[in-house]
């Protein structure tokens, strides 16, 4: 497995794959892998020749009061955990390579960033779509995979590819979770056991609006509240949004139904922000 921490050094492997004919999947991620990581690298590899994993913590796109010095970091454990994966190269970069001095540029999706996480996160999807447009720039892929916990920033940058006409086929990953439900995230290990039990009020809380949806309660004004109610019935959690929205606009919607996503972020213990999503009423499978 090769390891790049130089954007053109990254760049030049890439281009002389590209040129012998290979196709390139690459798999954006933050590092301080788990299981979620993984399935997003063995999707990548069922339908490409090659897998390129970036690895970088993206400073620009942490607010100035959140976790980027305690966000999880562990470069070996990383590279043991590759081992046995198809995984042709990973991208290491340092923020100065991705950020050298002078660096000025702001690439922007409008709209659908103001909703949901873009609300208490104003600056966070702009950093996202920067470092993703210069990602796909400096490894030109052939397609992406992105996992759907991060149910916004997968709909960002479906715009950001479909405005900017950058030809990278963008693919989602369902959720993977652990056996009690939690939504698989590196920020889990910064759970406490307390913490931890607090963190399953999201994916209960997604159970529950599709018990009371199956049972013929569409009203999101109630839904929100019985599931605000649950939420806060759990130590140690604060609200950031519970949301019903549109699956494409991801605009609010006040009655549920086969296109509604309930979106959820609680913050825990006021250390950990959590994120969960899913159809209120799926479809056989989902
Ligand atoms: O989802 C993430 O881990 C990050 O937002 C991404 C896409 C790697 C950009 O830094």
């Amino acid at each position: 497995m090769n390891i790049f921490k130089e954007p053109g050094e990254m760049h030049a492997w890439a281009r002389k794959q590209t040129l012998a004919g290979k196709t390139i999947a690459l798999v954006p991620t933050m590092g301080f892998f788990h299981e979620g990581h993984i399935a997003l690298m063995r999707l990548a590899a069922s339908r490409y020749d090659l897998v390129v994993v970036s690895l970088f913590v993206n400073p620009t796109q942490f607010g100035p009061n959140e976790d980027l010095d305690r966000y999880p970091r562990d470069f070996e454990r990383d590279m043991v955990l590759l081992k046995g994966e198809k995984v042709a190269a990973v991208f290491a970069p340092t923020p100065e390579e991705m950020y050298p001095p002078g660096f000025q540029t702001e690439v922007q999706v409008r709209t659908v960033t103001t909703h949901l996480c873009g609300r208490s996160r104003p600056h966070h999807f702009a950093g996202v779509t920067t470092v993703v447009t210069k990602l796909f720039n400096i490894v030109q892929p052939d397609g992406a995979v992105f996992g759907e916990k991060d149910f916004q920033q997968l709909a960002v940058i479906r715009r950001l590819v479909s405005d900017l006409n950058i030809p990278v086929k963008i693919i989602g990953h369902p959720i993977v979770r652990e056996a009690d439900g939690l939504a698989m995230s590196s920020r889990n290990t910064n759970l406490d056991p307390a913490n931890r039990a607090a963190a399953l009020s999201l994916s209960g809380a997604l159970r529950m609006a599709r018990e009371m949806a199956g049972r013929g309660q569409t009203s999101v004004a109630e839904l929100q509240e019985a599931l605000e109610n649950y939420i806060l019935s759990f130590s140690a959690t604060a609200i950031d949004y519970v949301s019903f929205v549109d699956c494409d606009s991801l605009e609010p919607v006040t009655r549920v139904d086969e296109r509604t996503v309930l979106a959820l972020a609680v913050h825990v213990d006021g250390k950990v922000r959590l994120i969960d999503n899913g159809y209120v009423m799926p479809r056989t499978g989902e």
